[in-house]
């Protein structure tokens, strides 16, 4: 075979469609290995992942979306690079945002969130959620058959965030639309139609919530936004508008991608899997460990990105300050020296709960229980409502002969579409 560690992680087109052979010959070079593209150190094993996360001296997570792209805006100099990266923080992509802050500023971002993710506002969430499910399904279940991400998992994941934020009601199916989650069958576009959002859904969704929060400041009401309106540090002083405004907007980018893959994921496996959906049917309490599974096998945040802010070694080998991290969870998720036969979908994996799809450390997934509730959710509800679910054979080949197009991205893991035909049995 040829050397496929040596392959372009970043442009490869073979290794976006199965990253796994990929990862598993980079492992067999060591778990921390110097790519030979752009000079990232691809991290693949376990427990070297999951010690990067926790170093928060040691790596900056200033770089976790871009990783190498676009370069630094820096020539790194010496074995601490922690004042050039703060002189140059704001000339990195979304800066602005929590994900690539780091301590103090990240923990004063993330309080914020503490405000609007409480247990009263997530039950809230759930039960709408419980109700959206039916709606969407609604949209199609009589057709037999559906286009699984348009037709379901997109808008579904966009509107589950647009409620958490407390989005007035008749303002979602615009947002729908304006996030490319397609309109309800039916629908009319109104008041809030916006050009269409094209490259930038962080800018419209900053101005949404920038009016939303202005509004609520000059006149509370009873309502979710209100709450973040009137949001305080946990020092006691008060947040600008944009710093209430930037992590409400960076809900919707961080949650709608990732968990439309997610959902997608589980529903192609229920597909492809005849004997584990008789076993999802007869025993519902089977859904959460399914989709652990399915996180874990199909980790949506393929890999996440930090810089060496001083030189330092992971897993015994040198990194030198300044140099690209690229965490590859989806390989650690597979790591054979943490999950037994880790390329096989068991439903009882012992340890399935510590898979590493939602991060580890103060960065760790805020919006992971909402994940978790739209997985089971939509998972229940689709077989409630189904006696028989399975793969469009015209669209993706028949069983064993099976063809998916994965998204041609070198951070996300999702299906570009799934095609899924259902009986609904009598009624
Ligand atoms: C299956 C779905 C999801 C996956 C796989 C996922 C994955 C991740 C990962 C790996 C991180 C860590 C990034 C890092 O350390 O650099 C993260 C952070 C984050 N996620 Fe998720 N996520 C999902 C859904 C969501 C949802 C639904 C929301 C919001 C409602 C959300 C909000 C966030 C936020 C705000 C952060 C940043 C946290 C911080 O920087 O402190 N995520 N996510």
């Amino acid at each position: 075979m040829s050397d496929l560690a040596e392959r372009d992680y970043f442009s490869d087109a073979a290794v976006a469609q199965d990253p796994y052979d990929y990862w598993d010959q980079v492992r067999s070079r060591g778990p921390v290995f110097h790519e030979p593209h752009y000079g990232v150190v691809a991290v693949t094993g376990y427990a070297e992942v999951q010690a990067a996360f926790k170093d928060v001296e040691s790596f900056s997570a200033v770089n976790a979306i871009g990783g190498p792209f676009p370069p630094l805006p820096f020539t790194p100099s010496g074995d601490d690079i922690g004042e050039q990266i703060d002189a140059h923080r704001h000339e990195f992509p979304i800066f602005e945002h929590m994900v690539v802050m780091d301590p103090p500023e990240h923990g004063r971002a993330r309080s914020l969130l503490g405000r609007l993710l409480t247990p009263r506002r997530l039950k809230e969430n759930e039960d709408y959620i419980w109700r959206l499910a039916d709606r969407q399904l609604d949209e199609f279940i009589v057709n037999g058959r559906c286009e699984f991400l348009a037709e379901y998992a997109k808008p579904f994941a966009t509107l589950a965030i647009a409620d958490l934020l407390g989005v007035p009601e008749q303002d979602r199916p615009q947002i729908r639309r304006n996030l490319g989650a397609g309109n309800a069958p039916g629908s009319r576009v109104g008041a809030l139609d916006h050009e269409p959002v094209g490259s930038n859904p962080l800018q419209y969704l900053d101005e949404l919530f920038s009016g939303y929060i202005a509004d609520r400041r000059r006149t509370p009401r009873e309502d979710v936004l209100s709450g973040l309106a009137e949001a305080t540090y946990p020092d006691g002083s008060t947040p600008t508008l944009l710093e209430v405004v930037r992590p409400a907007t960076f809900l919707f980018a961080a949650g709608q991608e990732t968990v439309t893959k997610l959902l997608s994921a589980a529903v192609r496996i229920l597909g492809d899997r005849p004997d584990l959906q008789a076993l999802l049917r007869s025993d519902r309490d089977l859904i959460a460990p399914f989709l652990e599974e399915t996180l874990r096998m199909e980790s949506p945040t393929k890999v996440d990105f930090r810089l060496a802010r001083r030189t330092t070694s992971l897993g015994g080998v040198p990194i030198r300050a300044g140099t690209v991290v690229m965490l590859c969870l989806g390989a650690a998720n597979r790591d054979p020296r943490k999950f037994e036969q880790p390329h096989e979908f068991r439903l009882d994996r012992r340890n399935v709960r510590e898979h590493i799809a939602f991060g580890r450390g103060i960065h760790t997934c805020a919006g992971a229980p909402l994940a978790r509730v739209e997985g089971r959710v939509t998972v229940a509800r689709l077989l409630d409502r189904t006696t028989e679910l399975g793969i469009d054979a015209t669209e993706h080949g028949g069983p064993g002969h099976r063809h998916y197009a994965y998204e041609s991205t070198f951070l996300l893991r999702g299906l570009k579409a799934l095609h899924i035909e259902f009986n609904t049995g009598p009624s």
